[in-house]
Formats: structure tokens, C-alpha cells, sequence
């Protein structure tokens, strides 16, 4: 049996904590589809090509490891690819109710996903791709909580 695990998310930008989570997934995963995804209540900074080409990049050559960008229902979207486990992070108390919510409204649109949440690294906990866009936003030194592509797309975003 492929475990086939899907992990999405807004990914604007690509944090550590992001590339965390995805080396922590493919210690289960046979096969793991991360996938940018639309958040109807989220206006991004970045576009989904450009947050997919940032991940695309911060992540490099990976086996078992793809990416895409994900437009409908992510309930709909696991079951076309076959997809059985969704990857979630949860950084804290903070992210619970959401995801909790986010869990049972996707199990209720299809009850083969299984929600599985991940704990990032401890030194990570802190780590919000929204944070990094406000501390990069006015200046501050972001380099220590992204890849550095993400680092360098960032200042080129601000520079302006
Ligand atoms: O990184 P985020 O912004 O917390 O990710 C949230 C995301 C994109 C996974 C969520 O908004 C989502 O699943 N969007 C796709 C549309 C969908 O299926 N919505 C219903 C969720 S129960």
C-alpha cells in the first residue's frame, strides 16, 4: 500500500517551520503532494506561481516529495489523488481551534482523509510565514526563519 499524505497550505512564503514539518511527513509518507492553496480569508503577498516556485526552491530535489497548487476543495483535490493522510502543523493552543474545525469539516466531505498533526521543531514554535512578512515588511532581519531564497525574494519585495 502507497500512504500518499497531502500537505497544504498558503506558503506566503515558504518558512523553516514549512520545511520542517515536510522533512517530518516524508519519514511516514511514501509519497508526499504539497500543495498551495487558496485561504478565502487570507489576501497573499505572493502570487500562487511565484509561493509554489519559492517552495519549489527552498525544498531542492526531494524523493517523494511534489508540489502543485491547489484552486477547488482540498477534501475533493486528496481524493483525486488518492491522497489518505492531510498534513496540518500545529505550532501551539493558538492553532487549535482552526484546525481542529478545518478537521472535521474535511473528514465530513471525505472520510478516508485522516488529518495528521505535526509538532514542529521547539526552536520553530514561534515561526508564522504572516510574522516573517511583517518583520520583513519594516526591515527586520528574517534570514534566521526562512530559506534563503525566501530571504532574498523578500528583501527584493521591499526594496522597492
Ligand atoms: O496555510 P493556511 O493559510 O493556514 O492554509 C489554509 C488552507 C489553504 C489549507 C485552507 O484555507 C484550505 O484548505 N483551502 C482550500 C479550500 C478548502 O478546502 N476549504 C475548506 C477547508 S475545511
Amino acid at each position: 500500500m502507497t500512504r500518499i499524505a497531502l500537505y497544504p497550505g498558503s506558503f506566503d512564503p515558504t518558512t523553516l517551520g514549512h520545511l520542517d514539518l515536510i522533512r517530518r511527513a516524508t519519514r511516514f509518507a511514501d509519497r508526499l503532494v504539497v500543495a498551495v492553496a487558496t485561504n478565502p480569508n487570507k489576501a497573499p503577498m505572493f502570487t500562487a506561481a511565484e509561493r509554489l516556485d519559492l517552495l519549489r526552491r527552498s525544498v531542492g530535489p526531494s524523493p517523494g516529495v511534489e508540489f502543485g497548487v491547489l484552486t477547488g476543495l482540498l477534501a475533493h483535490h486528496a481524493k483525486e489523488i488518492g491522497a489518505t493522510i492531510l498534513i496540518r502543523g500545529l505550532r501551539g493552543s493558538g492553532d487549535f481551534e482552526y484546525e481542529a474545525q478545518m478537521a472535521l469539516m474535511n473528514r465530513r466531505l471525505n472520510p478516508d482523509l485522516e488529518t495528521v498533526f505535526l509538532a514542529p521543531d521547539s526552536g520553530l514554535t514561534f515561526v508564522s510565514a504572516s510574522l516573517v512578512r511583517e518583520v520583513a515588511r519594516f526591515g527586520g532581519e528574517v534570514s534566521s526563519l526562512v530559506p534563503p531564497v525566501v530571504a532574498e525574494a523578500l528583501k527584493a519585495r521591499f526594496a522597492r
